[in-house]
């Protein structure tokens, strides 16, 4: 993955990032080592400063992959007794998430959700304070339009990847074919969500590129 931020800064942001058990250092050694994406520490510090910072508490995640960010969420509600509900396409990835979050003593925090996001979101009856999207960037525009109804007014709504490794910057000649549509909806995406009247959105170039979005 390219990075949007300079190395040296990452590397020196990344050593103030919050320690972490074994078991969470193994998860990022497996992701590295399995091509799995997952949020950087500096990211999920932002995430919990986010959540304290909101008092939020139910929260629900797009894309959970083996758990990483799932797992940092539910720490970060649990002085609220929080939850959260999080939504993965793979088998095979809910497979290890769920093994991850019994290693984590989770199991009660956290409700994972098998499937695709575009077949469960609008079977959620719920209310949600926080929102995370890590799922499939081209999609992020149709999650939006069943996700605002169901993010409670003072809630926010934080989109990640959102620089698509510097992607969204570069002309269309420069993009592979493969790249255009997605990189087409991101920037789509990003229009909508900065020009909202319901929203107040700042985006944030940590990790891949962060919007952060408050409902009013
Ligand atoms: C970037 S990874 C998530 C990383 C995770 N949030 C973390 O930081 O630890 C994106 C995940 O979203 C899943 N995904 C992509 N599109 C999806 C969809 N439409 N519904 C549910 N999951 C989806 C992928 O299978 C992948 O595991």
């Amino acid at each position: 993955m390219v990075s949007i931020v300079d190395s040296a800064i990452e590397k020196y942001l990344r050593s103030f990032a919050p320690g972490r058990p074994d078991f969470m250092l193994e998860m990022e050694k497996y992701a590295e080592e399995n091509y799995v994406s997952i949020i950087p520490p500096e990211v999920a510090q932002f995430l919990t400063f986010l959540i304290h910072t909101n008092r939020s508490c139910n929260v629900l995640e797009i894309g959970t992959a083996i758990a990483y960010s799932t797992i940092w969420l539910a720490w970060a509600v649990e002085p609220r007794d929080g939850h959260i509900t999080t939504i993965e396409i793979n088998d095979r990835r809910a497979e290890t998430a769920i093994q991850n979050i019994k290693t984590a003593g989770l199991d009660n925090r956290i409700t994972l959700l098998k499937g695709h996001a575009v077949d469960i979101i609008p079977e959620l009856k719920d209310s949600y304070d926080f929102i995370f999207i890590d799922a499939a960037k081209g999609q992020y525009g149709w999650f939006f339009e069943e996700l605002y109804p169901r993010l409670v007014p003072g809630g926010l709504l934080v989109s990640d990847n959102v620089l698509a490794e510097g992607l969204v910057v570069l002309a269309d000649e420069q993009l592979r074919h493969r790249q255009k549509t997605s990189v087409r909806r991101l920037r789509d995406y990003l229009k909508m969500i900065t020009t909202h009247p319901g929203l107040e959105t700042t985006v944030i170039p940590l990790g891949d590129g962060i919007a952060v979005s408050l409902k009013r």
